[in-house]
């Protein structure tokens, strides 16, 4: 993985921001997709791709969700199993030090019937994502859903990042470098992002999201994009 992602975490005022404790609020579009779909169930396992510090893996193992949560920074690793070991939520979660670029997870094949990545994907290189497609089907049953939550190539705090040399490299999506904290990422557009999943998995949901967010004393009109997938 990059390794401006440990340095990032290293660092409070980044870490404070690219990590912030609350869950993500947008879980509960995937919650009301799952209420309104006759999924939502205890008992059913979950695999969260770049945890982080395990702030969406906490409340939906408490929801009642099994939980694997998985990254690449082991001190983030380190501090969700502290946390999980004084919450005495340990037998419905674990976390899992796993970088998402090695070509086979260490996780077992056939086993989650939900995945959720928020803001994970877009910080991967090309032939990571290629690869995470391919292991993120491995790891899921058939039918299971998978739910996406990532920056577009239209939000406007990355959007500055864009240059002749970085944007135009003649592949899908928009390559960038973050300014502020150094990581490389690849935005696309929704078609691009529905192209890239499909046909193995099938769009079921989507949403385009809008917000208005700060990033380093500045507000940002930030673009987010909401996808929703089935494994087939
Ligand atoms: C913006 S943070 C989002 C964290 C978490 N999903 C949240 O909502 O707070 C992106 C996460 O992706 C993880 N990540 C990036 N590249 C990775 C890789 N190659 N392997 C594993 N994790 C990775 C980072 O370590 C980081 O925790």
């Amino acid at each position: 993985m990059q390794s401006q992602w440990l340095e990032q975490y290293a660092d409070p005022k980044h870490r404070k921001m690219l990590f912030p404790n609350g869950p993500a609020a947008v879980g509960t579009i995937f919650l009301d997709f799952l209420a309104q779909n006759g999924e939502l169930q205890t008992g059913k396992t979950l695999v969260d791709l770049g945890c982080g510090n395990g702030r969406n893996a906490f409340p939906l193992a408490k929801l009642g969700f099994n939980v694997m949560g998985v990254d690449g920074i082991p001190q983030a690793i380190n501090d969700a199993n502290e946390k999980n070991q004084s919450e005495t939520l340990s037998e419905k979660l674990s976390f899992v030090l796993q970088d998402l670029a090695e070509s086979t997870w260490n996780i077992e094949s056939d086993q989650f019937d939900y995945a959720i990545d928020i803001n994970t994907f877009s910080s991967l290189d090309r032939r990571t994502q290629r690869n995470y497609r391919n292991e993120l089907k491995r790891i899921l049953h058939t039918g299971s859903l998978y739910f996406l939550y990532t920056y577009t190539v239209k939000d406007e705090y990355y959007r500055q990042f864009v240059t002749n040399d970085t944007a135009d490299d003649g592949q899908p999506g928009t390559k960038i470098v973050c300014a502020d904290d150094q990581v490389t990422r690849i935005l696309y557009s929704r078609d691009e992002l529905v192209t890239f999943f499909s046909p193995t998995f099938e769009l079921v949901y989507e949403e385009e999201k809008i917000r208005y967010g700060k990033m380093f004393d500045e507000y940002y009109k930030r673009n987010f994009q909401v996808l929703i997938f089935k494994n087939n």
